[in-house]
């Protein structure tokens, strides 16, 4: 990792919008915020900026990124929609869902930030400082995740600071992002097939469809190919900690990610307790839950014992999330 001298953190305004537009167009790296966790971005026409970025990520170089556009006619720009896609992004953006399409015959995209795939993922965030960057800027912008590769996904600007200080030139801060889960990834490559559960739930993807999505081909726990989804590999989303899936009780000393009601033994017993929803909502849950995992990681804890979490709407998201963290720990 080369250190990039200071990470300037400022507030989003009309002067700091234009800074972070500035500061792309230099080839620079800017963390903002979307509606799902924050995004570390890099002008995507720039090859040389798209290079820094997985080096500032310590991201492998076959793990491709996501295009992110201000609009529709943008996206046009850059992929081709097939009947289901333009279905989708009519129903779905701005917002929580991102689509794997063809690249356009002229894509302006730099070759690695596709990492040699003939396809590209394209979103439109709904968050209006993500939005703001984007129009302003006039180009598509990649945005990974603004975290360590391998590291949770960041909600808060704190977190990316945490994660990328020095590596970044700068974090504009929007607060928390709301929906707390990346965004569902749909490819539209002939059936549509679910890439990735993320903050767009499935069944409202199937509604628009009238029909079910195709699941992915498992995900590689070690693969030196480039699966369908490269970045879904099983140990993506890991915390230090091990973690312990469906635990009903906590464990002596353990840290307790709670969902729902927790009992006062299992309080008493718990070393520290986060919930991710007391009442156990899990838009909720998918809001909290990186945050969560972060701070009970670096609660000294041996184990994170993890609540069972019901599986409908962003439950399959916020299940997703926690197998891949437990995997391989
Ligand atoms: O919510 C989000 O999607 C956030 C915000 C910042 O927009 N971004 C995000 O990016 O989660 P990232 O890079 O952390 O995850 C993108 C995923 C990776 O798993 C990558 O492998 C996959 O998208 N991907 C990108 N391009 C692809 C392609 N052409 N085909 C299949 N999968 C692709
Ligand atoms: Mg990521």
């Amino acid at each position: 990792m080369t250190a990039r001298s200071t990470t300037r953190v400022i507030e989003p305004d009309t002067a700091s919008i234009a800074e972070a537009v500035r500061v792309l167009a230099s080839g620079g790296l800017v963390a903002f915020p979307t509606e799902t966790v924050y995004g570390l971005g890099a002008d995507a026409t720039d090859g040389t900026a798209v290079a820094r970025l997985y080096e500032a990520k310590g991201r492998p170089a076959f793990n491709p990124l996501i295009a992110h556009v201000p609009d529709v006619k943008s996206a046009q720009t850059l992929v081709t929609f097939d009947h289901a896609a333009a279905a989708l992004a009519a129903a779905f953006w701005p917002g929580p869902l991102t689509l794997v399409l063809p690249k356009a015959a002229a894509c302006p995209v730099a070759e690695l930030a596709t990492a040699g795939l003939d396809t590209l993922a394209v979103r439109m965030p709904n968050h209006p400082v993500a939005h703001a960057i984007l129009e302003a800027f006039g180009k598509p912008i990649v945005a990974p995740s603004a975290n360590r590769s391998g590291h949770v996904s960041p909600t808060t600007a704190a977190h990316v600071l945490a994660d990328l200080a020095g590596c970044i030139d700068l974090i504009v801060d929007g607060g928390s992002t709301p929906v707390g889960v990346e965004s569902t990834i749909v490819a539209c490559l002939g059936k549509p097939m679910l890439l990735r559960p993320g903050g767009l739930p499935r069944d409202a993807i199937e509604r628009v469809l009238k029909n079910t999505l195709h699941a992915a081909p498992p995900a590689a726990a070690d693969n030196e190919a480039v699966p369908l989804s490269p970045g879904m590999l099983a140990t993506h989303y890991a915390p230090r900690t091990r973690l312990r899936l469906n635990a009903e009780h906590a464990e002596p000393g353990e840290a307790l990610l709670a969902f729902g009601p927790v009992s006062p033994a299992d309080a008493a017993r718990a070393k520290i307790v986060l919930n991710l929803s007391p009442l156990g909502n899990p838009v909720e849950a998918a809001a909290n839950l990186f945050a969560h995992l972060r701070a009970l990681d670096s609660a000294g804890a041996s184990t994170i014992a993890v609540m069972p979490v019901p599986g409908g709407g962003l439950g399959e998201a916020v299940n997703d999330r926690l197998a891949r963290a437990a995997a391989g720990r």
